[in-house]
């Protein structure tokens, strides 16, 4: 038996992780721990709500007297840090919060392990979920490996940087029982529609312009939800003590190559013309400081773990495309103020500890 705190499990990756989890392993307790900002929906988890082994906590990971509380009411033996802000865009338009919880949420995360633990680290662990972003940004040629120096270029990657540095800090001066992955781009269900495909995806659909970055030349690593969250569980199951993952779908595309995919797979979903949808596609000024490329090699995590990911960009693309077609009440939840009254309604006096 394990009690598993799980940060930021109303986001779209800890919400994929738990939906897959908690029915998975019934001999888990899960508490999700999660302040539910514009980015934490709790409608993701209605397929697990009321589940015996899980339960949900409001906090928000920068509060240290809420974190203490949480942590000596459930003594967890293992923490898996989701929880972050995670766009960009936003992070350049406003980079305090990116501070505030990736840098100063971790490090209280982090405080609370080391006081609870106390030195008794076993069967204990810290996992931290990381970005591929670290590295910085790649020419044409080469891949980031676990051995990449860091060099960061948005507030929101030079904050993950950050809060990488100071697990690997914990581990090295206080024993702290620490894993580090550092993930490339994710697509599939239940991702806010601020971020490219699922952005994409709606705005093809409802046939608004579809903004592409400068000349959409960028590429990214494309990896399917599911693939991340097995690569996560076979890290923290079986990978080593203070050890670094990277986790990579090895499927690079260039933006403008994703964007015409989607209108291919929306107009097939749909029964849609593609080149009409192809026509909403603008080009507009390009993002400041946009990395070029990122690329990852998961050479460490196959040949130590045996992971590979199982979906293909095209099998994956096509699943998601068909979730957002089918799941028009989360969309809607997310884009209007109707999920906010109802977070305010079920969790506004549950600030903490329920
Ligand atoms: P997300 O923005 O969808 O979700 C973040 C979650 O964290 C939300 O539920 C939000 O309510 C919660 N949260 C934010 N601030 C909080 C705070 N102060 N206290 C408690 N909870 C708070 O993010 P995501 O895309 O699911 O990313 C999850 C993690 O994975 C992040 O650490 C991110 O850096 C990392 N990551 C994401 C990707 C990707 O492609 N999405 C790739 C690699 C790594
Ligand atoms: O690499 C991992 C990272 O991937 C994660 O750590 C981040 O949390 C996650 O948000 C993602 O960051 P990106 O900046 O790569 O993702 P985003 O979806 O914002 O953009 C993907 C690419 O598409 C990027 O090159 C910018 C471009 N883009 C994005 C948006 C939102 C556009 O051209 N138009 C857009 O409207």
């Amino acid at each position: 038996m394990h009690t598993i705190l799980v940060t930021g499990g109303c986001g779209f990756i800890g919400a994929n992780f738990l939906t897959m989890l908690v029915p998975r392993r019934p001999d888990w307790l899960f508490v999700n721990v999660d302040k539910l900002t514009y980015a934490g929906n709790p409608l993701s988890l209605e397929s697990i709500r009321g589940a015996p082994n899980y339960g949900f906590e409001r906090v928000d990971i920068c509060d240290e007297e809420a974190v203490r509380h949480v942590f000596s009411a459930h003594d967890p033996d293992w923490v898996i840090h989701f929880a972050a802000e995670s766009h960009v865009d936003r992070s350049i338009h406003g980079p305090v919060d990116f501070i505030r919880t990736n840098v100063v949420g971790t490090l209280t995360l982090l405080e609370a392990c080391r006081g609870l633990w106390n030195g008794r680290f076993e069967g204990r662990l810290f996992h931290h979920v990381s970005t591929d972003e670290v590295y910085g940004s790649l020419g044409p040629e080469g891949r980031f490996t676990e051995a990449t120096a860091y060099d960061p270029s948005s507030p929101y990657s030079a904050s993950k940087a950050g809060s990488d540095h100071l697990v690997r800090a914990y581990h090295r001066t206080y024993g702290l029982p620490v894993k580090i992955t550092n993930s490339s781009n994710n697509y599939g269900p239940y991702q806010f529609p601020e971020k490219l495909v699922p952005l994409m995806i709606l705005n093809a659909l409802e046939g608004q312009p579809m903004p592409v970055y400068g000349e959409g030349r960028n590429v990214r690593d494309w990896l399917y939800v599911e693939d991340h969250c097995d690569a996560i569980l076979d890290v923290i199951e079986r990978g080593s003590v203070g050890g670094t993952y990277n986790i990579g779908g090895g499927c690079e595309r260039t933006n403008i190559d994703v964007v015409r995919a989607i209108c291919a797979a929306v107009g097939r979903a749909a029964g849609r013309d593609p080149a009409a949808i192809e026509s909403l596609v603008a080009f507009v000024p390009d993002r400041p400081g946009h990395d070029f490329r990122y690329a990852i090699d998961a050479t460490k995590l196959s040949t130590e773990l045996g992971w590979r990911p199982r979906e293909s960009f095209e099998t994956g693309l096509e699943k998601t495309v068909r979730w957002y077609m089918d799941n028009p009440r989360w969309v809607e939840s997310v884009r209007t103020g109707e999920y906010r009254r109802w977070i305010e309604t079920h969790y506004g006096a549950r600030e903490h500890h329920d």
